[in-house]
């Protein structure tokens, strides 16, 4: 099938009060891995590309084309959505020029003006063209790729105002922070985020920095709202965990382990495992 927008599965998973994985990739494994969970499972899917991952896979017109060829020469008929994280104003036009069929734009270090007024013009040329869009308020905590952000919650006024662009899914901070969480993290603010959803409605809301974060606050989560869990480091760490081990028990020093194929083959099924019991936690299973 198709790659598809990112509006229908989130409208359809806030109304059944599930969430749909955005799981960022960096390579052919992270993408096949997600891309043959999403379909083992019935799940609907959104690949997250960084601006730093795109870069790192020679750009985004790379990235869209290996997507779609590989969507369809592995026979995936769940939605996939192909969708931008955390893209500048230059990065979502290099997206929408791609092929990607969803983007976000992350004006949250802006002066809110400006991130509105940016927002604005992104979500009337992301509709011209079909495509969904996610924008954000607040900012989410910690680093990602480049992108730091001091982790203040979002106004709820504030969400009203971009949420009522016609945004199809909002980003909010709400005390998330990107990568792991730190020993002495206050938790997410359940206050902001039903404040939030008070103001906007039926609006998917984004949880980004989703690793680390403990299944019951998870859960709480998409009861106040949230339809879209951002995670990253969490696969890193699965593959990197995987690879490891693989190497210290020294499988790559025996027959053909050095092949690539092989020596990268636990990480591709520990990432597997990883977005599989995310799926699980957020609902999204059985829901394509
Ligand atoms: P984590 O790396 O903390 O899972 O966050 C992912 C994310 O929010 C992508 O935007």
């Amino acid at each position: 099938m198709a790659l598809v927008n990112a509006a229908e599965m989130l409208t359809k998973a806030k109304a059944g009060h599930y969430a749909v994985g955005q799981f960022n990739i960096n390579n052919l494994e992270w993408t096949k891995a997600i891309l043959l969970t999403a379909q083992e499972l019935n799940s609907p899917v959104i690949l997250g590309v960084s601006e730093g991952a795109g870069k790192y896979m020679t750009g985004f017109k790379t990235v869209a084309a290996m997507v779609k060829a590989m969507d369809e020469s592995l026979g995936i008929t769940v939605p996939v959505a192909l969708h931008l994280d955390h893209g500048t104003y230059e990065g979502c036009y290099k997206c929408i020029k791609a092929g990607f069929t969803s983007i976000m734009f992350d004006g949250s270090h802006y002066p809110f003006e400006e991130n509105l007024a940016k927002s604005k013009e992104l979500v009337s040329v992301a509709h011209g063209l079909g495509l969904s869009i996610e924008c954000e308020v607040g900012s989410i905590g910690g680093e990602e790729d480049g992108v730091v952000g001091m982790g203040e919650c979002a106004d709820p006024e504030e969400c009203k105002v971009i949420a009522d662009l016609g945004v199809d899914m909002l980003a909010a901070g709400i005390g998330n922070i990107h990568g792991k969480y730190p020993e002495n993290w206050q938790g997410l603010s359940f206050e902001t985020l039903a404040a939030i959803q008070e103001k906007t409605g039926v609006k998917p809301l984004v949880l980004h920095g989703g690793t680390g974060i403990p299944a019951d606050m998870i859960k709480k989560a998409i009861s106040l709202g949230v339809s879209k869990i951002n995670v990253n480091t969490e696969c890193q760490l699965s593959f990197q965990e995987a690879t490891r081990k693989y190497i210290e028990e020294g499988k790559d020093l025996q027959g053909k382990g050095f092949d690539p194929r092989k020596l990268l083959a636990p990480g591709f099924e520990a990432i597997k495992a990883t977005v599989k019991e995310k799926m699980e936690l957020f609902g999204s299973v059985g829901k394509a």
